[in-house]
């Protein structure tokens, strides 16, 4: 008798009430320690992510010049990831556009790096800008470098392909990737008091920590949903017709069902709307900069529509306008101390991305937190967004940061959708009914 009762229960859990399944019940209303609804950044995000995802395909936004080989300064590395799924593509000299593999090749003259720099400009833009970017030089002291800076100019730095290297599942895992998460929230993020009970960093832990302590963790927490949520969206599933890159819906649900992470998955979905709209709100600040940035790929057609269409995406950013107010950080009397502790640990951790053992997990992992770090300096330095003295590289990775993020979204709006309009696949068996969640009937189907 109690066979069936609980078996009738599963089904009017499950199969007929329009609840929504346990990871996105609280991912609804305020994003915390912002101004802004989920519901408002779902309307921004679905008119932007389009153009967004257009936008970084463009030749300025899809080569990204780096060096990968950067030593680990931390630990003696082990575990390269030596899988197929872990490899990169490098760009062949031909494939880069020449104005970038130009603007990119200063390290082989011995004359002032400067001078060689204004000079190839000068070819390209008015005299009032080179005059503008003179006198941006007197502003370098109000940028404030979130990141360890890159060596571009390094022999060993190679222009990526972006589009050929996407962001999925990469098999990367084990002691390897977990040490650096550990390291990441262990020994960089801040922690609760001391002598406060909460040791773990946890939704209602980290508020026992002043708001500037719980931004760092959310922004990490944030990206490192997004990292999750890109490998489970992307990840090798058999179909019909062959092996194919494809959603996998048992992956995603293992890493945000709140009985898998202790109560916690739902508020890291949150933290990725919460990074995405620091994000969001660094760029649209920028606005006047963008303006008049040179997106210089040595096409002048093709960099004056990448132009308009940075300008008409952020312009469709601002129609969502209370996002994350940096003014409330980092003042009161202790706000220099508390800046510094969060600069130090931020450029730790970027450089602790140099200890990442899978090439492909080193790219993406440096270009998001060089793209966040770059939309913090645009929030944090002092003085106008249009004086700040940006690198390219800062640029293209804040925007490919940003688009990674809105995929993101996008996916949990698709592992969502295929959860609410799943059919009930049959009865249940009885390890199904003991963790009595949809999930579980869903992972079947999956695997
Ligand atoms: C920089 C970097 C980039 C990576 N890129 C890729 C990639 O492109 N493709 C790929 O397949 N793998 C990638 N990985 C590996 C991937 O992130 C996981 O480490 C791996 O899949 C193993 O997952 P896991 O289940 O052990 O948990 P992990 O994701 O390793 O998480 C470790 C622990 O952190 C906590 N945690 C998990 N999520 C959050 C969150 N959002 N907020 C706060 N705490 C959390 C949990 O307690 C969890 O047990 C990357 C790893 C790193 C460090
Ligand atoms: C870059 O510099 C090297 C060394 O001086 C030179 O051989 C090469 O042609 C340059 N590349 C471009 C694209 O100018
Ligand atoms: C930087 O990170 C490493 C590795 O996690 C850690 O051992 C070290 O204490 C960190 N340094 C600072 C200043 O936080």
């Amino acid at each position: 008798m109690w066979k069936y009762l609980s078996v009738f229960c599963f089904l009017t859990n499950n199969a007929f009430s329009l609840e929504l399944p346990a990871c996105f019940k609280h991912l609804r209303g305020q994003v915390d320690d912002c101004y802004c609804k989920v519901e408002d950044v779902d309307n921004t995000h679905s008119v932007s992510f389009e153009p967004l995802s257009k936008l970084v395909q463009r030749n300025y936004f899809r080569y990204y010049k780096v060096n990968l080989d950067k030593p680990c300064i931390f630990w003696k590395e082990r575990g390269e990831c030596t899988r197929s799924t872990c490899a990169l593509k490098t760009c062949t000299q031909a494939e880069v556009p020449v104005g970038l593999a130009d603007n990119n090749n200063k390290s082989s003259g011995p004359t002032c790096e400067e001078e060689q720099e204004l000079s190839k400009i000068n070819n390209v833009i008015s005299d009032d800008r080179i005059a503008a970017l003179q006198k941006l030089e007197k502003h370098e002291a109000d940028n404030i470098n979130f990141c360890v800076q890159e060596d571009e100019d390094s022999e060993k730095a190679e222009f990526y392909d972006l589009l050929q290297n996407p962001e999925r599942y990469t098999g990367y895992s084990g002691e390897p990737a977990r040490r650096i998460w550990r390291s990441i929230y262990e020994e960089n993020c801040f922690k609760p008091k001391k002598d406060s009970l909460f040791i773990d960093l946890t939704h209602k832990s980290i508020n026992y920590m002043c708001k500037e302590k719980r931004v760092f963790f959310r922004v990490v927490s944030g990206l490192h949903s997004s990292i999750s949520i890109h490998l489970a969206a992307k990840y090798p599933v058999q179909d019909f017709f062959g092996q194919k890159w494809g959603p996998n819906l048992a992956e995603f649900s293992r890493r945000f069902l709140p009985e898998s992470t202790n109560g916690e998955g739902p508020h890291w979905l949150k933290n990725l709307y919460f990074v995405y709209l620091v994000e969001m709100r660094a760029i649209t600040k920028a606005l006047p900069l963008w303006k008049s940035w040179d997106f210089y790929t040595g096409n002048p057609e093709e960099d004056t529509k990448t132009k308009e269409d940075v300008v008409d995406i952020v312009e469709s950013l601002l129609s969502c306008p209370d996002t994350f107010d940096e003014a409330q950080l980092f003042k009161g009397p202790a706000a220099g101390e508390i800046l510094n502790d969060f600069l130090v640990h931020f450029r730790n951790i970027s450089q602790i991305m140099d200890c990442v053992t899978c090439d492909k997990c080193r790219l993406w992992g440096k270009i998001q937190i060089r793209g966040l770090g770059t939309a913090l300096k645009i929030l944090f330095s002092g003085g106008k967004p249009e004086n700040l003295a940006l690198e390219r590289g800062e640029v293209v990775t804040l925007f490919n940061a940003f688009n990674q993020l809105s995929h993101s979204l996008h996916y949990v709006k698709q592992f969502k959708d295929q959860m609410d309009y799943s059919e009930y696949p049959g009865p249940p068996e009885e390890s199904d009914r003991k963790q009595d969640n949809i999930f579980s009937t869903f992972s079947r189907g999956e695997l």
